[in-house]
């Protein structure tokens, strides 16, 4: 399972990086724009500050103009992947995107038969999106699970990004039930280290390290 970090803030990347185990980034228009600085200029700088994938979301609503923002962002470096939302104009996109092999993430993804067209259309990743539907009294994760039989029942090679994460229960039935990917905001990543037992464990073992007889 690989984890990605739901952010545009450098130093949040750059501390989810010290841990090792980052092995990607996801932005959106509304997360670019709490850090207060041009989009490409913020977008351009997450690119080279991470070997992984970095999704880069198009502003555009129509195919033409989604195609024209891709190409530029995709100009950015080989990890950009360019997050198209999931409209028919979008899926018009990534079809078209994926016939010049330029990665696509599908964003805005509330059910699973909107996966299946996004990967019919050769999505390279699928962003169900479950904190949102948890947050209406839907029950996000299902919607995973029904896309990872789907996914599972024809071979498509489209990867899950479980999406609008809000906790680490969200994370574990995502492991649970075999998606690729989670998407972690940085609170969410740091929260899932801690455990108060193995807190309490360390301090013990450094306290009884100290009797042992020099
Ligand atoms: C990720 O690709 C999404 O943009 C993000 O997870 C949305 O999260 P939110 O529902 O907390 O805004």
């Amino acid at each position: 399972m690989k984890f990605f970090i739901d952010t545009a803030d450098i130093n949040e990347i750059r501390k989810a990086k010290e841990y090792g185990i980052l092995d990607g980034v996801t932005t959106n228009p509304s997360l670019v724009a709490k850090v207060k600085r041009p989009y490409t200029e913020v977008l351009s700088e997450i690119v080279k500050e991470v070997p992984g994938p970095v999704s880069a979301e198009v502003i555009s609503v129509e195919c033409d103009g989604m195609l024209k923002e891709a190409r530029e962002l995709a100009k950015m470096g080989s990890n950009v992947v360019i997050k198209i939302p999931l409209i028919k104009e979008g899926l018009k996109a990534v079809k078209i995107l994926a016939s010049e092999h330029i990665k696509t993430n599908v964003t805005l993804c509330f059910n699973a038969l909107q996966a299946l067209m996004a990967a019919k259309a050769g999505a390279t990743y699928i962003s169900p999106f479950v904190g949102r539907l948890d947050d209406i009294t839907s029950e996000g994760m299902d919607v995973i699970e029904d896309i990872i039989t789907i996914y599972d029942n024809y071979g498509f090679d489209t990867e899950v990004i479980v999406a609008s994460i809000r906790n680490p229960l969200h994370i574990k039935y995502a492991a649970l039930m075999g998606a690729h990917i989670a998407t972690i905001p940085f609170s969410v990543f740091e929260s899932i280290v801690k455990h108060p037992l193995t807190d309490v464990g360390v301090a013990r073992f450094l306290e009884d390290y100290q009797k042992i007889p020099k």
